[in-house]
């Protein structure tokens, strides 16, 4: 019989995701050890109240309230507690130690990321973050390893579910936001606070994590410019399907040149664009997530899956584990956080895209040729023009919806303020990018 070797692994957290880590863990534990080559023995799970409910196959000798004391000791840290604090502080005393640490904390890398990855450099151990973005979805090690070789120019995410739903009911059952955000609600997909999901703050947090993989430069979230969907109407999403278009707020990762210096830099940003409904990410429905990469030699990959759900989100922390105790058995330093290029990232202005800006405008000659004057005076180009006079919201007025052709934020932005000025212009209704095409 083959005797492997023991590796003591300290679960933080037994909730929704920890549950069913633990109880897999334990389910499968022969599994895993022919796997790895080293027997995996849960030492304990940290949680805040004993007797609280708790997953079932879970045995409650293993809760303790206790968290240092578990760390202290453990060759592998599994996180899943969620926030900041006390998240960071165990992280820092477990990597402090030589653990390696796993962890789900999106919110905790976006911030605090650089700290936790040099003091894993310093120590020696290893960072693993499979289920930070995406849940179940494999994105992480594809990114730091498989495409490692390649130069990745664009990722466009669906990576947050709870807006993909609400966005999905915003188009197909013509709901509004707050009817959308209801159901949402109802179902058990928005929390009881929807405000980091819906203004776009777990999007952003997902963008900083896979902008610094893909473009080895560290991306703070701070530096991700960040719009949510709380603004937009059930008008501008019926609009969209009627053009062709369906509306997701996507995370955008982009390798680009700034416009006027041509020095080479990236952007993260976040916001619900138009997305043709033939792209692969227009079939992405309900709370599914997924991650179009284009990478200059493999071309566009897309990932597609659950985004979230306790047991969806385990199997990517199980992933991580076998990765941590393979590690653990063959030796060796693992992959270092890979900051080489270290890249300047770019202002929101930098940004070149297209834009479907819809105008209530007064309806008498010329008018067309003013507003088009000044697309043409800010450097913007018109792609298509379309207007509609069947059912205008005020007498004498018509709608225009103008196409344009790939212009900086800047110049669109100039563009609609000198809009916004016309006396033509009754209200500029609607500014929306369009991505993917
Ligand atoms: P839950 O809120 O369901 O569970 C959190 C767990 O952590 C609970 O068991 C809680 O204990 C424990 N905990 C919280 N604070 C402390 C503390 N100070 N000391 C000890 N234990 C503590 O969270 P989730 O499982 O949903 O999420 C965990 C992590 O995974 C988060 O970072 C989240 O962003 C990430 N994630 C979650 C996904 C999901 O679908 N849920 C998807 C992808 C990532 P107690 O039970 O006693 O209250
Ligand atoms: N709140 C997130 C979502 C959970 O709706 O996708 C996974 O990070």
């Amino acid at each position: 019989m083959i005797e492997y070797r023991t590796l003591s692994i300290a679960l933080l957290g037994a909730g929704s995701v920890g549950g069913q880590v633990a109880r897999l863990l334990l389910q499968h534990g022969d599994e895993l050890e022919a796997r790895t080559g080293a027997r995996l023995e849960l030492r304990g799970i940290a949680v805040r109240d004993l007797d609280a409910p708790r997953a079932d196959g879970i045995p409650r000798e293993l809760l303790t309230t206790n968290a240092r004391d578990l760390i202290l000791g453990a060759d592998i840290v599994i996180e899943l507690m969620g926030g900041i604090e006390p998240a960071r502080e165990y992280l820092l005393l477990a990597l402090g130690s030589g653990a390696d640490v796993i962890t789900g904390n999106k919110a905790l890398l976006a911030t605090h990321g650089p700290e936790l990855f040099d003091l894993a450099e310093q120590v020696g151990a290893q960072l693993y973050y499979e289920a930070a973005v995406g849940g179940a979805i494999p994105i992480i090690r594809p990114l730091r390893d498989s495409l490692a070789g390649d130069r990745v120019k664009r990722i466009l995410g669906i990576v947050n579910g709870t807006t993909n739903f609400i966005l999905d009911r915003m188009e197909t059952a013509g709901d509004d936001f707050g009817t959308a955000l209801a159901t949402a609600t109802a179902l058990g997909y928005a929390e009881a606070d929807p405000t980091g999901d819906v203004e776009g703050h777990d999007a952003a947090q997902k963008a900083a994590i896979l902008a610094s993989l893909a473009f080895h430069t560290r991306v703070p979230v701070e530096a991700v410019h960040r719009e949510g969907i709380t603004r937009l109407t059930a008008a501008e999403v019926e609009g969209a399907r009627k053009a062709g278009y369906v509306v997701k707020l996507l995370a955008i990762c982009e390798r680009l040149a700034d416009p006027d210096t041509g020095q080479e830099g990236v952007s993260a940003r976040v916001y619900p664009a138009l997305v043709p409904r033939e792209h692969p990410l227009g079939a992405v429905r309900g709370a599914n997530n997924a991650v179009f990469v284009e990478a200059e030699a493999a071309g566009s990959l897309m990932f597609y899956g659950a985004g979230a759900g306790g047991v969806e989100t385990a199997s990517a922390v199980l992933g991580d584990l076998v990765s941590a105790a393979r590690r653990h058995v063959a030796g060796g330093p693992g992959v270092a956080e890979s900051v080489s290029a270290d890249l300047p990232v770019l202002d929101i202005s930098r940004v070149t895209t297209q834009y479907r800006v819809t105008l209530a405008v007064e309806d008498r000659p010329g008018v067309l040729a003013t507003i088009a004057a000044i697309f043409s005076e800010h450097g913007v180009s018109v792609e298509t023009v379309e207007q509609t006079v069947a059912a205008p919201t005020v007498e004498g007025t018509a709608t225009l919806v103008i196409g344009t052709h790939t212009a900086t934020e800047a110049a669109l932005s100039a563009t609609v303020a000198a809009l916004n000025g016309l006396e033509a212009v009754v209200a500029v209704q609607s500014v929306l990018r369009i991505e993917g095409e």
